[in-house]
Order: C-alpha cells, then structure tokens, then sequence
C-alpha cells in the first residue's frame, strides 16, 4: 500500500477493510495504541459529566495536546470515574451522624505508564433546601480491610479531612491527588469512608433532613493524567501551504474520514462520531521541487537515485505534520474517558 498515514488512523483503516477474521487482531492492537486492554462495552453508560463535555468542545490546543484546558496540570488524559462504594451502617455512633458512606473508584484503568497530575473529588447535593443547617464532613482513607467489615474503623482509616459547610453551595470539590496516587500501588485501593453529621446550634436530634441526605448526595473521582508516550514535543515544521493541481498523481493530501460506526465503535466511542483522518498519496518524481516539502535527506535521495535507480528508490510520499484530537468515550470499567491522541490526522504530506 502506498497511501501513507498516521499509525492510528492506518490502523483504523485497516480495520475497515479487514475480513472478520482478521479483525480481532488488528482490533486488539488499535486499541492497545489507544491505551485499552479490550474492546469496551458500556453496561452502564453513565451520563457524561458536564465539565468533561466542556473541555472536549474546546477541542484540543494543536501545539500542545499535552494540555487539557482549564487545567494548570500537565495532562492529556481526564478520567471521570463512578463511586462504586455502598452506604455503611450507622451503629455505634452519636445521633448527629446523618451518612457513612463506603466510596470506592475503579482505577485500574490508569495505565503504569501514566503520571496522575491532578486528582480531585467532587461532592454534590441534589438540593439545596437546608438553610442555615450546619454539617461536618469527615473523610477517611482506608488503609486495611477489617475481617469484621470496617466496624472497628478506628484503626484502619484514616482521617484526611475535616470540613465544616452548610448546603447552600452545590458541590464540594476536594484534592485528592495523593491518595489516588496511592490507590495506582497494588492492593492499596480500599476506598474512602465518608461521614456527614449535624453540627451547630441548630442541631435537632433526629432531624429528617438529616436523614435524607443519603438521596441528594452524589460522589465522583475525576483524574487528570499524563501519558508521555503520546506527548512528543518535537512537532513536524510547519512550510507554506501550497496548492498542487488535483488532476496530478503527484504526492499529496487525499482526504479520508473515518467513521466510527463503520469500524462498530460507535457504542463505546462517545464522542466524535467519526473524523478526517486523510492519508498521502502520489508520486515524488525527479527533481523534487520546493512544492513538494521534501526534506533535505529525500532531496539527497532523489539525486543518488536518479544515476543509481536499481539501488536507492524515490522518496516516499509521507506525512509531514500530523495533528492530535480528543476522543471522548466510556473504558472498560465505564468511566468516562476524555483523552488526547497525538498523529491522528494527516495535515500535511511531503516527500520523505
Ligand atoms: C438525642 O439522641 C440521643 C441519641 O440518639 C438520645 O440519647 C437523646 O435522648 C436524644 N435527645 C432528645 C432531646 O431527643
Ligand atoms: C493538590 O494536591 C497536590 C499534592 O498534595 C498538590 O501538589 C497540588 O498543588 C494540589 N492541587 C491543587 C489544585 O490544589
């Protein structure tokens, strides 16, 4: 095959065109390139959360895909992940307790590879009736599973916050980017405990609203990561666009678009629903004009091939600037993905 494209957008490609037979493979490897270790089917299909919708429809910065926007944290990878953790039981504690609550997050999917650079933990209530009801939160990382459940919690947990708040704002937002880390080491993701008691003057025994706090409230995990294998800095050099004529079969930028439907992602793939990928194509003739963008080695080549063609072949027609873009998408644990590739579209192509 001649067309020349980026590795990805090749890869989807030939998923295409593959028979079923071959798919699987060349499936696997696509996806292992996208950081997946399996071809993703959402049971859940949680809504996706507003912030990460947000930033996707900023797009992604060109010159910097290792930047997610409005993030001072290098990153190209945002995960937003459900709590899977259940309520716990309220016994032996003092009757302002309103909720304890297991919190657990399914990280698993961070690869070794990646570098979690922000990591934050969202609360937020569905209501916002309780003014002027004081509350105390009290967050603990557990550190070891009792055999009893987590009754003796004294001992396996640990208190890293302690946060005083009325429920007139909607949401707490609350650095969690040490203990995720953590989670990252084998074994060491046990979790959260989190409490919330009635505090202040105000406090009524046995208040109602206190009670019903179980069914307002709502925990994510959203992570920011760094993948530096998909952040090479060195950018291909941007040359003058020029226009070739569209009848010669001289190299250039062909235009393909891939859509997701045809190669069965659009179950998992979020959003976009497919993009243009393009490819190279053509012929890179002796001599290689300035039109063509060839780089100073293909030059060299085209001159050793035109007095030695049976031992040194002409150039290639290749891709000379590639672009990234944000793929937004539901993983194996179906969390929501929002991520930057790098390569995937082909820009620009030239003689290489
Ligand atoms: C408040 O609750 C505690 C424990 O649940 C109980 O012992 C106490 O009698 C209650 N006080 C009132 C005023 O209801
Ligand atoms: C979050 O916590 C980490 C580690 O404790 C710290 O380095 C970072 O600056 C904090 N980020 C924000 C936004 O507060």
């Amino acid at each position: 095959m001649k067309a020349l494209m980026s590795l990805l957008s090749f890869l989807l490609y030939i998923l295409l065109l593959a028979e079923s037979s071959e798919i699987s493979v060349q499936e696997k490897m696509l996806l292992k390139a996208l950081g997946l270790n399996g071809k993703p089917n959402p049971v859940i299909r949680a809504p996706v959360p507003a912030k990460l919708w947000a930033i996707f429809e900023k797009g992604i910065q060109k010159d910097n895909p290792c930047k997610m926007e409005g993030f001072h944290v290098p990153g190209n990878i945002l995960r937003s992940y459900r709590d899977q953790g259940r309520p716990m039981s309220n016994e032996g504690q003092q009757g302002s307790l309103c909720l304890r609550k297991h919190l657990f997050f399914d990280i698993t999917a961070v690869e070794k590879k990646e570098k979690i650079t922000l990591s934050q933990l969202d609360i937020k209530f569905g209501h916002n009736v309780y003014y002027g009801q004081d509350f105390q939160l009290r967050l603990f990382h557990v550190i070891q599973m009792s055999l009893e459940g987590m009754r003796h919690h004294k001992k396996n947990q640990k208190l890293i916050l302690t946060q005083s708040f009325r429920l007139l704002h909607k949401s707490l937002h609350i650095n969690l980017t040490k203990v995720t880390e953590e989670w990252t080491k084998p074994h060491k993701n046990m979790g959260l405990v989190l409490e919330i008691s009635q505090t202040g003057a105000n406090y009524k025994n046995s208040s109602s609203q206190c009670e019903q706090i179980h069914s307002f409230i709502h925990t994510s995990l959203f992570t920011v990561s760094l993948d530096p294998s998909n952040c090479k800095t060195s950018r291909v050099k941007r040359s003058t666009t020029t226009s070739l004529s569209t009848t010669s079969d001289i190299c250039r930028k062909r235009n393909l678009y891939i859509d997701f439907k045809d190669v069965g992602w659009h179950n998992w793939v979020i959003a976009p629903r497919g993009y243009m990928a393009n490819y190279c194509h053509g012929e890179c003739p002796y001599p290689l004009t300035e039109l063509l963008k060839g780089t100073n080695h293909a030059v060299l080549q085209t001159l050793v091939h035109s007095t030695e063609p049976e031992i040194t072949p002409l150039p290639s027609c290749a891709p000379t600037k590639l672009s990234p873009i944000s793929m937004l998408y539901y993983d194996n644990n179906d969390n929501v993905v929002l991520r930057h590739y790098e390569d995937m579209v082909v820009d620009e192509c030239g003689c290489k």
